[in-house]
This record gives structure tokens, sequence and C-alpha cells, in this order.
């Protein structure tokens, strides 16, 4: 087997070039195609990242255009979709299992983009690639949609016309629709929730993107690699952690409970979610942005949180103790998001789903230059075999 190198959780494995996403976890320093994060959520869409993402380089506004028009043309969803989501599952089932499950029968649907029944050729072709992109880019958010209209007791959204609305502001419309009534997206709000979609957009080979490339390496469909990601991404210690976070704050309720807390979590009882990152040894310049559109969108919807000077005072008083300044542990991006999704009137358990649908534009990023990558190879991990050696089997009668 020759000298194998021992890596849990691969710390220290690099298992692909990118030319994706640069992060200095050191520095905290974030940029996707070189842009720096700060100038992307200052001044660029959804849209545009996603495509700058997939492509390399930020679109002609003829090429945006184009490009967003062609994600739109997704947005009324397949209506077996919307039939399974209606009927198939609890009415207290989580959304991310919902969403998950949801995007895997999708890939049944298209069968003219699925290898297993037309070859491993049928990536070959980048129009091909593009309209899987497209469809996946713009029936995520009427998924999500779906699922909290069926939680919900409204009817299913099955298309709509949304005007020149963008991205963002027509998934707002498709939550919030009334038959018969007009529907105006709060600016302010729509804006916030597309700046979220930017900051979640990428995060190079995080857990839910590493599955993406590990699925696609074994030539199966893009509907069942998103699905798998979408399961990696629920998990508490991933994009999970945007719900566990509210949880958690909900839990202590007081500033004064906040010593006894940490002592919990110093003593290993508890987790500060929201806490900590395999990469950021510094403060993660997402949560430092998003920190800043929770107060914008408080204003806005003319309501402080509470929560957010509890999340705060947690803040301070983690980073002026030992126990995280001595692990390097900093707010990371799930700290601050859920005061922003509480605001807007997320539900907690859909927090994740939010992410999902940023994420998705990396996901598709990465399983493009995955097939593009010519030194490609199925994942395949070595392990150090601890179990026992050679012994018989005994007869089921004769053991005991
Ligand atoms: N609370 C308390 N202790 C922590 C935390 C935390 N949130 N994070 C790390 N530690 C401790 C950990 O116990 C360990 O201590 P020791 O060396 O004494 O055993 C040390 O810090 C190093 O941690 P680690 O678990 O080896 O670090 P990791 O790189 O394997 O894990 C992490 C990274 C994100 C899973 C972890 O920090 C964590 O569980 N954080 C809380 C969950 C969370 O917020 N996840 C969102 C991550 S960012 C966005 C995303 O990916 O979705």
């Amino acid at each position: 087997q020759g000298v194998l190198s021992y890596d849990p959780g691969y710390t220290n494995t690099a298992c692909c070039t990118s030319r994706i996403t640069y992060l200095d976890g050191e520095r905290g320093i974030l940029r996707y195609r070189g842009y720096p994060i700060e100038q992307l959520a200052g001044k660029s869409s959804f849209l545009e990242v996603a495509y700058t993402l997939y492509y390399g380089e930020l679109p002609t506004e003829q090429d945006l255009r184009l490009y967003e028009t062609n994600v739109a043309a997704h947005r009324t969803p397949h209506n077996d979709l919307v039939k399974i989501i209606s009927n198939g599952f609890r009415s207290d089932a989580h959304p991310m299992g919902v969403l998950a499950s949801t995007m895997m029968a999708m890939g049944t649907l298209y069968p003219e983009a699925n290898p297993a029944l037309r070859g491993n050729h049928v990536y070959e072709s980048h129009k091909v690639r593009e309209k899987q992109v497209f469809r996946i880019l713009g029936t995520m958010p009427l998924l999500v949609a779906n699922i909290y209209r069926s939680q919900n007791g409204l009817a299913p959204m099955v298309g709509f016309d949304t005007g020149d609305m963008n991205f963002t502001e027509s998934f707002l419309c498709a939550l919030n629709w009334v038959e018969g009534k007009q529907y105006k997206p709060n600016k302010k709000l729509a804006r916030a929730m597309d700046v979220l979609f930017v900051l979640h957009a990428d995060h190079e080979l995080n857990c839910s993107t590493a599955t993406m490339r590990q699925l696609t390496s074994s030539g199966v469909d893009v509907y069942t690699s998103v699905a798998a990601s979408i399961g990696a991404l629920y998990g508490p210690l991933h994009g999970g952690a945007t719900e566990a976070v509210l949880k958690m704050l909900e839990r202590i309720k007081s500033v004064d409970n906040i010593p006894a807390f940490l002592d919990a979590v110093k003593n290993r009882e508890e987790k500060l979610m929201g806490f900590g990152h395999r990469v950021y040894r510094n403060y993660d310049p997402r949560a430092k942005i998003i920190k800043k559109i929770a107060y914008e969108v408080f204003e806005e919807v003319g309501q402080v949180d509470p929560l957010i000077d509890l999340a705060t005072e947690l803040e301070r008083a983690a980073l002026t103790d030992e126990y995280f300044a001595k692990r390097k542990l900093y707010p990371n991006v799930d700290f601050y998001s859920g005061l922003i999704y509480k605001a807007i009137g997320f539900p907690t358990e859909f927090f994740p789903c939010l992410f999902a649908i940023g994420r998705t534009a990396g996901w598709l990023a990465h399983w493009n230059e995955f097939l593009e990558d010519p030194e490609k190879k199925i994942a395949r991990p070595m392990q150090l075999y601890k179990g026992h050696g050679k012994r018989d089997y005994i007869e089921v009668f004769s053991r005991w």
C-alpha cells in the first residue's frame, strides 16, 4: 500500500486545483474569482455573482440580461414537483429534508440530462450543462417557496409573471403571493436577502461543495449531486448552524445567562453555534457585513430584535475569553444571518434552505470546473485498517 498520510477531516489534503474562490483564513480574506467579497456585497447582485463564479469573468451588461432571462425562464416548477411538495411529506417535515428529496426527484424528470441513461458524454456539451444550471438556479427558490407555502396552508405557486422583478424579489413574491392581489416586494429587504445570497454563494471546498465534487466524480446526474449537497448543508456544523444559532440564542434568553452558557461550552456540554471555522483563524469577513445588514433590516422593519443585543454581548464575551482566544474562534457567517431571516419573517427551520439557494451558485460552478478538469478522477479516499486479522467463521449454534 505504500505510506499513507492519515488526515481525518482532510485538514491538510488538497484534492483538486480550483480557480473559483480564494480564501485566506489567517487574514480573513475572501474573494470570488479574484473579486473581494466586500465589493461584491456592496455592488453586485446574486445572479451576477452566480455568472461570475461559473464563467470566471464578470458578465457584460448584455450577457447578464440574457443570463437573468434564462434563469427566470425556469420560475415555473414542474407540476410533479409541486405535487410532491404538497402531498408527499408530513406538515412538520423539516424543510431541508423536503428540499433535498424534491431536488432528488427533480433529476428523474429530465432523463436527457442523466449520464446513467444517456451516457457520460451528455455533459460534454456546454449548452446541456448551462441548461441544467439555468433550471436548477431558477427552480430552487420556487421549491423553497412552495415548501413554505405548503407548510403554512397556502396554495402552491405554480408559476407567475413577476414582470421586471429580479431573482430575489421574485422569490419574496413567490413566498407572499395572494391570488388576486398585487405584490410589491420591499426593495430594501429584497436587497438585504440578495446580499445574503451573494455572501453564501461560494466558500471553496466546504463540506457541501466537497460533496458536490465527490458525487460528480462518480458520474451521477447533477440533480443527485445537488440533492446530496443540500443534505451535507443540512448538518448543524455546516448550514444548519444558521438555525441552531437562533435556537441557541432563544435558549440563553438573557445576557445574565451568558457566563453560565460559556462555562457549559468550555466544559464541552454545549457548542457555541455560529462560532469557529475550519479555515478562518480570524473574523469571518462575511460576518462583519451581515452584522451591518442586520441593523439596516431592523430599521426597515421598524423593530430591533432584542436577540441582537444578546448576540452582540455573547460575541464580546467569547472574544475576550481565553478559551476562544487560544483556539482562534470567531463569529462565522451563520452567527448573525438568522436574525435577518427572522426579521424578514422566515420561520427558523427555513434558514438553511435560504443558505442553500445562495450556495447552489457555488455548487454549480464547482460542478462545471470538475467536469472541465483534465485530471479529474473518481473520489476514493484511503483508510487505515485497524480491524481484526483473518479469523474463521463460527456456525451460529456454536457461538456463545
Ligand atoms: N464552540 C466551542 N468550541 C469550539 C467551537 C465552537 N463553536 N468550534 C471549535 N471549537 C473548539 C473545539 O472543541 C476544539 O477544541 P480542542 O482543541 O480543545 O479540542 C478547537 O476549537 C478546534 O475545533 P475543531 O472542532 O477541531 O475545528 P474544526 O475545524 O474541525 O471545526 C467547525 C470547524 C465549524 C465544525 C466548528 O468550529 C464548529 O462546530 N462550530 C460550530 C458550528 C458552526 O457554527 N458551523 C458553521 C460553520 S461556518 C459556515 C458553514 O460552513 O456553514
